[in-house]
């Protein structure tokens, strides 16, 4: 018996919500590690549809839902998620939810400045989701944000409120954007903390309990391995560690104790927002994946980019977020196409390569080198044992392990919970 952490091994949004609701069953006890409201996990269960983006995906089966020290907390997004997903029946409470003492809020100044320095940039843009995640992160390293701990002293508030407007004002007017007032701030963070401050505790102690009980703990991650701040498409990347080892420092946990980590992939890529995507496709095909796929941002409703698997940017992200199985997930999408292609390497300048290079110049360059698959005519959608699948979609599966350097431990066949084959439980280690 192991934990375990689920991470994105591609762009976000590979069905991470889905896989997480689906293993929650098995386990006691669901973590968010980093990220923030940036994320958007759609969980489909029946004739429902739960859209989440800072609770974790456990909420949905009633498991204690624990958001740790490394998210980034809008207060008013949470309390807002919290009484969206009551009205659809959903007990979330503080005996359900708990919260890190020490997680580090976003205040309203944070998608004021996000949003300003985008419009800034013009066409070199981010294409962030305008929430102020990135703004959170840098208060936190620059060790002037104010934090769920603090909700509690109103002094400490108040002297970290004029640190915190010295500087953010002074970009603010910079950019030409509307400044905000130290009183008015003070107010409304002295109104949250009643609502806020029931949740919070020092979620280290009650992991490490659990740890020593033998609970099976899940780790949730949000965004993907190409959006990790050091690990991917840097600038264009969230403003957190995505990777597996972020699990550990980000709900204060033994590294030992993170266990078997899933790498979730789509069987095509997606992305939303600026930023390099090699194999993308432009053409009929994309649009196809992406009318079949549904793919729209579960958070600000824009178009995902869409193209072909890339497997040798899945390998690197199975190397460095230590993936030890991968869950392919929408492989219905590819149901009916006649022919498939999978990324094997980059041609930059006339040159090969089987990883993608850091360098932003040489990753705008980077051209796919393909290999190509038959389809098949049968259909996996809906499948829930892997004698449902056609023989050539197995051949897929294969060659994607083959590629990737990993083996597919579970498989997605739809968006419904129970469409979903299960290889190798990975509570099992
Ligand atoms: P996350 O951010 O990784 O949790 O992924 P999102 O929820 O943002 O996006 C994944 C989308 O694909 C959601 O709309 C899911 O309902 C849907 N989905 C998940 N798994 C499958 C699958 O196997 N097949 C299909 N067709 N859709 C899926
Ligand atoms: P889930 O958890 C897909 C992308 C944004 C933008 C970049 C930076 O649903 O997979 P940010 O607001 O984080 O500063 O934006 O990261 N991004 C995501 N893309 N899925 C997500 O989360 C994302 N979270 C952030 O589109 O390109
Ligand atoms: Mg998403």
């Amino acid at each position: 018996m192991t934990n375990v952490a689920v991470i994105g091994a591609q762009w976000g949004d590979e069905g991470k919500g889905k896989v997480v609701d689906w293993l929650a069953s098995r386990a006691d006890i669901v973590v968010r590690f980093q990220g923030g409201h940036n994320a958007g996990h759609t969980l489909v269960v029946g004739n429902q549809t739960y859209k989440l983006s800072l609770l974790p995906s456990g909420v949905v089966r009633g498991k204690l839902g624990i958001i740790g020290n490394g998210v980034v907390v809008d207060p008013d997004a949470l309390l807002a998620e919290i009484a969206r997903v009551r009205a659809q029946g959903m007990d979330v409470g503080p005996e359900t939810l708990r919260i890190a003492e020490n997680a580090t809020l976003i205040l309203p100044l944070h998608p004021a400045l996000d949003k300003a320095r985008e419009a800034a940039r013009g066409e070199s843009k981010i294409g962030t989701t305008g929430r102020g995640i990135g703004p959170a992160y840098e208060d936190k390293v620059a060790r002037r944000a104010i934090r769920v701990c603090d909700l509690a002293e109103p002094e400490t508030m108040s002297d970290k409120l004029d640190e915190l407007l010295l500087h953010h004002n002074t970009l603010l007017r910079g950019l030409g954007a509307e400044t905000f007032e130290k009183q008015a701030l003070l107010d409304k963070l002295l109104a949250l903390a009643p609502q806020i401050l029931p949740f919070a505790e020092p979620v280290w102690e009650r992991l490490d309990e659990a740890r020593r009980a033998g609970k099976r703990i899940l780790f949730e991650g949000a965004q993907g391995l190409m959006l990790d701040v050091d690990h991917g498409t840097y600038p264009y990347v969230t403003s957190s560690n995505t990777v597996a080892a972020t699990a550990a420092s980000g709900a204060g946990i033994a590294p030992s104790a993170i266990g078997f980590v899933l790498g979730i992939a789509k069987a095509y890529t997606t992305r939303v927002g600026s930023g390099p995507f090699p194999t993308e496709l432009h053409d009929a095909t994309g649009e196809l994946l992406g009318t079949r796929g549904f793919e729209f941002g579960t958070v600000t409703g824009r178009k995902r980019r869409c193209g072909w698997f890339d497997a040798a940017m899945v390998r690197q992200a199975v190397k460095v977020g230590g993936i030890t199985g991968l869950a392919l997930t929408k492989i219905d999408v590819l149901d009916g196409l006649e022919e498939l292609k999978i990324g094997v390497g980059y041609n930059i300048d006339g040159k090969m390569y089987t990883h993608l290079p850091a360098g932003q110049r040489a990753q705008a360059k980077a051209t796919p080198v393909y290999e190509t698959m038959e389809g098949w005519s049968g259909i996996t959608r809906g499948a829930r044992s892997w004698g449902d699948l056609p023989a050539q979609a197995i051949k897929y599966i294969r060659r994607v392990e083959e590629l990737v350097e990993a083996p597919v431990t579970l498989l997605s066949t739809s968006p419904e919970r129970d469409d979903t084959i299960l290889m190798r439980d990975p509570f099992e280690g």
